[in-house]
């Protein structure tokens, strides 16, 4: 008895063809592709690994930067349509499956699976005969170069996705292989692909939802901001990575610090975060122009957080002419005791910066603004010159860089180790209220 399937529910777009074509008419086995944000990538790949699957028996793997991520973008990942892009399988081909290892077993024996970049090295010694690396720039490295080989020997094929992120080893890889006969390449960017109208774009920029520079990367798949533009593209990739960009509650029995960053005819941003054991944690944010200083220490009596210490910028000691009164003084006077951060040059205090990125978590929802701040914060282009500045842009994302700035200068500043007892009765506190009339702002304990 035999029984007619049909699997070609996908209809690919045009520009999704060629790589359909290239790997089951031309015979490629490495194709590598980069094209613009939400332009079908994944789905494409997904389907033409599928495809395979079903031709020849075999374990193939796809690889996002995170195990999450792969959940979410594939495993549990809907269309417009709202199909799953797992039921571009038909139900009669699929044998077994199992959501927490995320594979997918076919009647023919071939089986499907996901995984994160950063769990690649419990695959080695697996002889997979298909691999789909999604998302390709923000993986880590080794999850290509440790299963590459295996691929080599074996007659498998590697299909790689991804929108650019600076020059890193994405692009470095995009230039070989359009340098070589082995690989199908395609760049194509959303002047080919207009799978989005025009005008959402320019709604993007014109709502501050993307910077010019970050719509020119993720829609017209420029290599240009990342390394040489963005001060910490890699930093935030890393952290997304690692999940750090996450839900970061704040710890009720642990000091509140806050980092400063205070405009004078310009804006004040406000960063809220804990120092538990060696993490840094942002767990909020405040940003507003043309307050005076009530206001901020208004925002932060209005918070129910017990506080330590309070980071500000070295001019904050500057006397103002007239008053001979200092912003320190001023704000002595409204109850918060700052701290000044120590005086470095901008690029220094950005390099601080980098080396405690890769221990802070920052809250995703409140801390939004701050986030797409240090994605965004970026050096100035020399336009004659062709070349970067040293110096950043200083546009409505620099405030909250600013703000970051100071806290990585402040930390060295702060006195952390608490005893147990300590902690006990902050939490108390916190949950029940305080019962001597302490200063407000600065807690002793910390100050
Ligand atoms: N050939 C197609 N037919 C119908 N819908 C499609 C097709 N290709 C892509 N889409 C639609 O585009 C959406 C985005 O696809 P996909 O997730 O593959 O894009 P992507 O480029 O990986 O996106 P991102 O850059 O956000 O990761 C899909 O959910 C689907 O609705
Ligand atoms: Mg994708």
């Amino acid at each position: 008895v035999s029984k007619e399937i049909t699997i070609n529910d996908f209809v690919p777009r045009w520009y999704q063809e060629p790589i359909f074509d290239a790997l089951e008419n031309k015979g490629y086995r490495k194709i590598i592709i980069c094209q613009p944000r939400r332009s079908g990538k994944d789905l494409a790949c997904w389907v033409a690994m599928i495809r395979q699957a079903l031709q020849r028996v075999g374990h193939y793997y796809s690889v996002y930067p995170t195990y999450s991520q792969a959940k979410k973008a594939l495993y549990d990942a809907m269309t417009i349509d709202g199909k799953k892009f797992i039921d571009y399988i038909p139900k009669e081909l699929i044998k077994a499956q199992n959501s927490v290892e995320m594979k997918i077993t076919l009647v023919n024996g071939s089986i499907l699976q996901f995984v994160g970049s950063l769990d690649v090295n419990k695959l080695v010694g697996s002889n997979p005969i298909g691999l789909c690396y999604s998302e390709f720039a923000l993986q880590d490295k080794l999850a290509y170069s440790l299963l590459r080989p295996i691929i080599a020997g074996n007659g498998g094929f590697i299909l790689i996705n991804s929108t650019p992120r600076g020059r890193n080893y994405f692009h470095e890889l995009f230039k070989v292989a359009e340098q070589s006969d082995e690989w199908f390449t395609l760049y194509l960017t959303l002047d080919d692909t207009k799978h989005i109208p025009l005008s959402e774009i320019e709604a993007i920029i014109r709502d501050g939802e993307m910077s010019e520079q970050l719509v020119a990367q993720e829609f017209y798949c420029s290599w240009d901001i990342g390394i040489s533009g963005c001060f910490y593209g890699h930093y935030i990739d890393a952290m997304h990575r690692e999940e750090r960009i996450t839900h970061v509650p704040w710890e009720p029995s642990h000091p509140v610090f806050t980092s400063f960053d205070l405009g004078m005819r310009d804006n004040t941003t406000i960063l809220f975060f804990q120092l538990i054991g060696r993490e840094i944690r942002i767990i909020d944010c405040y940003e507003n122009n043309s307050e005076g200083l009530e206001h901020y220490a208004k925002v932060l009596q209005d918070k129910q957080y017990i506080y330590g210490k309070h980071i500000a910028p070295h001019d904050i000691q500057v006397r103002e002419l007239g008053t001979g009164m200092s912003r320190l003084d001023k704000a002595r006077e409204l109850g918060i005791r700052f701290t000044v951060a120590k005086n470095m040059p901008i690029i220094d205090g950005i390099e601080q910066v980098r080396t405690i990125l890769p221990r802070t978590w920052i809250d995703q929802v409140k801390c939004r603004p701050l986030i797409k701040a240090l994605e965004n914060y970026k050096r100035e282009y020399d336009e004659t010159r062709e070349v970067y500045k040293e110096k950043p842009v200083h546009d409505k994302f620099s405030h909250y860089a600013d703000a970051m700035r100071y806290l990585a200068l402040g930390i060295p500043r702060m006195n952390t180790t608490t005893s147990p007892e300590e902690l006990d009765k902050r939490y108390q506190e916190a949950v029940y209220g305080r019962s001597t009339g302490q200063d407000f702002f600065n807690d002793p304990q910390f100050y």
